[in-house]
């Protein structure tokens, strides 16, 4: 177990690799956004694109970090209202900090099943679980581009009691769907499965505060990468919450959802929106 303990300090080389194709010649969001957020897990066309995302727009590093710790506050929150399960899509390569450990600070028999399509984050995900006696936690290889799929996966319907809440985590993962992708039918698919109390918890990359000039060049980075990345104005993301109940503050940049401290100068302008909504009894 001594790769898995590595990778939890952030200071492990990309750990077990089993038989999947990890395309390592091919840069792939999950290892770039490790890179951002100053992991090991990610190889040098990783490190490469990553590295021209940041040279056309510098708070690309900052950005990361502002969205996972919005994930933490929302986690917390879910959970502090009473939340136990999770079901987090896109996941992204396990760090400190990851959904199942700050659910099961607040209650500790927090169940979370964790869902992404690459690879390499399910490698370190199981590794993490074993580390952890696979208990509440469990990790599917799957697609957020086929909900169906996801909702009948029989690992999942034994893992997450669907007749009582639940909080869908789609945190960074809706910008890499297309538009022909049909990412807000996705979602609402996804809603549609769970009862009235459940929580949507969402992030989304945008482009409405960089110019033409930045959002092109980060455009052709992901372009050569497994999935592009496709900022969404501020209403395009509002509209994933369509129908739900929005918890206070609204849709807002991630550094100003219930921030812990005073945000920073300029925090309205951070490229990623946010926001938490409740599903609510009709
Ligand atoms: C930027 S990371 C976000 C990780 C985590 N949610 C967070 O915000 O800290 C995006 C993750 O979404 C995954 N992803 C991208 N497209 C996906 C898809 N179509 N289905 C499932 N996962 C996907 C990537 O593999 C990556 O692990």
């Amino acid at each position: 177990m001594a790769r898995e303990t590595d990778w939890m300090k952030g200071t492990g080389e990309p750990g077990p690799l089993p038989s999947a194709d990890l395309q390592m010649d091919i840069p792939h969001p999950s290892r770039m956004y490790d890179y951002y957020l100053g992991g090991k897990d990610n190889f040098p066309a990783d490190r490469e694109a990553a590295e021209r995302a940041v040279a056309a727009n510098p708070e690309f590093r900052s950005t990361a970090r502002a969205n996972r710790s919005f994930l933490q506050r929302a986690v917390r929150f879910a959970a502090e209202q009473g939340i136990d399960q999770f079901l987090d899509i896109g996941t992204g390569i396990p760090t400190a900090g990851n959904t199942h450990q700050i659910a099961q600070q607040v209650t500790p028999s927090a169940r979370v099943a964790y869902v992404d399509n690459d690879p390499i984050v399910l490698a370190h995900a199981r590794a993490l679980m074993a580390d952890l006696g696979n208990g509440p936690t469990t990790v599917l290889q799957a697609d957020l581009r086929d909900p169906a799929a996801i909702l009948a996966d029989p690992r999942l319907l034994a893992h997450l009691d669907f007749d009582r809440p639940v909080a869908l985590v789609l945190v960074a993962v809706l910008h890499f769907l297309r538009d022909e992708d049909k990412p807000h039918a996705v979602v609402a698919e996804l809603l549609s499965a769970l009862v009235p109390g459940s929580l949507l918890i969402l992030s989304h990359g945008t482009a409405d505060f960089v110019s033409p000039e930045v959002r092109d060049s980060i455009i052709s980075v992901y372009d050569k990468a497994t999935a592009p990345l496709v900022g969404r104005p501020r209403a395009e993301v509002t509209r994933f919450f369509d129908g739900l109940d929005m918890v206070d503050p609204g849709v807002v940049t991630v550094p100003l959802w219930r921030p812990t401290e005073t945000p920073d100068e300029g925090a309205d302008r951070v490229g990623i929106y946010c926001g938490v909504a409740r599903k609510p009894v009709n």
